[in-house]
């Protein structure tokens, strides 16, 4: 708890440095976006500053200690906080009535706009969950093709395999002749249904986590696929939580391993005991965020949502937005790649992303983090009369009997070499395990990079056969 307010405090600091670097530049604002960005320059930076997170993850760095802070009391910082939001929302609710969001074409199209424009086919299904959640998915259809289904991870969606147009998984692997579905998990943009409840009003909407992607979304998706396709096995490519979920069907309902005949992991986050700086603070601060936010937030970064209209005005202000949300933020929390997601396509993916999702799945994620297990909800005193025992119980990795391919990268800060090298150990059926040799792929790249074209998707796409 102790270093969670730290890390509060830190974040604190980042923001006052930020609006201390945004009202120097707002000046410079004009200039025009492309000229500031030097690639070459930017790969050495990202290199250095790489080796600096390495250096200092290694030590024990008191970070208080360094910045001269002395602790914070709880109860006063809670308060403070919840005050903090209502101001913060009253500023933004005016603040928003003034400004235009800067977009592209493709940050303004939906899955079906962008299909349309780059592959010129679509097809969207409504599928209804056994617990009644309506999943909108979407399917590039070749009736000679193998199926292969995308799954997105956290705050993501179905637009994030195909926002690089051309260059874009979705589009390379249709261009294959595969019969190709994109995943929408309940909650985000395209999932916000349910035949009873209403996501506007009912916050059991919200109660779930990747555990109900996996159990329910995950096993109602594949077998719709298979039925309509009327084939016996399909493939799925996942991408970080779409990867968790996949281990959680194939633990809680083994049958679903004979579903599959390939399952291609993209940065499988299962464990995240090596994770980045940031990613290790966001992650020990959650729980503490989750006691002090009012009960009445419980979808976080929706797509229609205040919150995220002030992120993406702010990240799409030119080169300050993407000083400030790229480095400063999505960066730090993911690997630094600035080369492979350029200010201009940046524009683009805040037309997407984040996509929404809810503040249990967050809060699933940073329980995983934070006990350093790949285990179901902990629901605190009430997990005995849930599971039996006080902790709530692993999923059983050794039920996961399908056949699996990791790719990882060395500049990923959400999944470190650790982490996945763990996972391999635990999982009886690795096929391939694949490091990227570009120093510098990060998190984000499988899904955005601009040469995952040539780096990544080829050879992706070659494990489906
Ligand atoms: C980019 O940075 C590199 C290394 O700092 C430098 O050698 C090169 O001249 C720069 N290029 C431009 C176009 O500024
Ligand atoms: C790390 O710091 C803590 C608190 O200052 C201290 O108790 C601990 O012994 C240190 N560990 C190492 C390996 O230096
Ligand atoms: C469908 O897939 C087959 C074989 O996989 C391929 O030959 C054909 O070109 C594909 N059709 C379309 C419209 O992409
Ligand atoms: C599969 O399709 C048939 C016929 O379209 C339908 O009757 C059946 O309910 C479907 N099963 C599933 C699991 O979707
Ligand atoms: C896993 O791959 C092997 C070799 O390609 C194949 O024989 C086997 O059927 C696959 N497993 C499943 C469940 O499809």
């Amino acid at each position: 708890m102790d270093l969670a307010v730290k890390a509060l405090v830190i974040i604190l600091i980042i923001q006052c440095s930020t609006a201390h670097v945004l009202s120097k530049s707002l000046s410079e604002e004009d200039s025009s976006t492309t000229s500031c960005v030097n690639a070459t320059r930017r790969t050495e930076d990202g290199l250095r500053l790489k080796r600096f997170v390495q250096t200092y993850s290694l030590k024990n760095v008191s970070i208080s200690g360094l910045l001269g802070l002395t602790n914070l009391k709880k109860a006063n910082g809670a308060l403070d906080f919840i005050s903090l939001i209502k101001k913060v929302r009253t500023f933004s609710t005016q603040f928003l009535r003034t400004i235009t969001v800067h977009n592209t074409e493709d940050g303004l199209l939906d899955f079906t706009g962008l299909a349309k424009k780059y592959i010129g086919m679509v097809k969207a299904y409504n599928v209804i969950t056994k617990d009644g959640y309506i999943l909108k998915i979407f399917r590039i259809p070749n009736k000679s093709g193998n199926v292969v289904l995308i799954t997105h991870g956290i705050l993501c969606s179905s637009d994030d395999f195909i926002i690089r147009g051309k260059s874009s998984l979705v589009y390379m692997l249709a261009q294959k002749g595969y019969d190709v579905w994109v995943m929408n998990f309940r909650g985000n943009r395209y999932s916000r249904n349910h035949i009873t409840l209403n996501p506007d009003i009912d916050a059991e909407f919200w109660s779930y986590s990747m555990h109900e992607f996996g159990v329910y979304d995950l096993s109602a998706v594949i077998d719709f696929a298979l039925n309509t396709t009327n084939k016996e096995q399909l493939s799925v490519i996942g991408h970080s939580e779409g990867t968790s979920s996949v281990f959680v069907l194939t633990s809680m309902m083994p049958e679903y391993n004979d579903k599959m005949k390939v399952f291609v992991a993209l940065s499988p986050v299962v464990y995240l005991s090596d994770s980045g700086l940031a990613m290790k603070a966001l992650i020990r601060v959650a729980p503490i965020f989750n006691e002090i936010l009012p009960f009445e937030i419980q979808e976080v970064l929706g797509y229609q949502s205040l919150e995220r209209k002030v992120f993406q005005y702010l990240c799409s202000h030119g080169q300050v937005g993407y000083e400030l949300c790229y480095n400063l933020i999505l960066a730090a929390l993911t690997g630094y790649d600035p080369y492979n997601l350029e200010p201009e396509f940046f524009l683009s993916v805040l037309g997407h992303f984040p996509a929404g999702t809810s503040r249990k799945n967050i809060m699933h994620f940073a329980q995983v983090g934070n006990s350093d297990r790949f285990a179901r909800y902990d629901y605190g005193a009430y997990n005995k009369d849930i599971y039996g025992t006080r902790t709530p119980p692993n999923y059983d990795l050794t039920k996961v009997t399908c056949n699996v391919t990791m790719f990882v990268s060395k500049n990923d800060a959400i999944l470190g070499l650790k982490s996945a090298e763990r996972l391999k150990k635990e999982l009886s059926n690795v096929r391939g395990y694949y490091v990227l040799k570009y120093e510098l792929f990060s998190h984000l790249d499988f899904l955005y990079a601009r040469d995952a074209h040539n780096i990544l998707y080829p050879q992706v796409i070659n494990m489906l056969n």
